[in-house]
């Protein structure tokens, strides 16, 4: 069931930041570059550690547990300790909401 759901207002995510949300039992990570937003797992897929809890700089989200980086766009894992990417979402702007494309 592909479907965009509303997983926050844009307000709620602050330039260059990132905020955690549920959708459908699923912790995801909204990020706001530049005012584009994009959406990955909140979940590092090194350990056991929220992605909302790290650092946005230079497009890349950096695990807060071992500084593991990913580049938000593609989710790309981009340095030790990751080896294997993370998952991104679709997303669009609609007035003030986020909605995200969960395949
Ligand atoms: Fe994210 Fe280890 S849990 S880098």
């Amino acid at each position: 069931n592909n479907e965009w759901i509303k997983v926050a207002s844009l307000a709620e995510v602050p330039e260059d930041d990132v905020i955690g949300v549920m959708a459908q039992d699923r912790e995801l990570a909204l990020y706001n570059l530049d005012g584009e937003i994009f959406a990955t797992d909140n979940i590092c897929t090194h350990g056991h550690a929220r992605l909302s809890d790290g650092f946005v700089e230079d497009g890349e989200i950096e695990c807060p547990l071992h500084q593991g980086k990913f580049c938000i766009k593609s989710g790309k894992a981009m340095c030790e300790p990751l080896t294997e990417d993370i998952r991104t979402y679709p997303t669009k702007v609609e007035g003030n909401e986020i909605l995200i494309l969960i395949g």
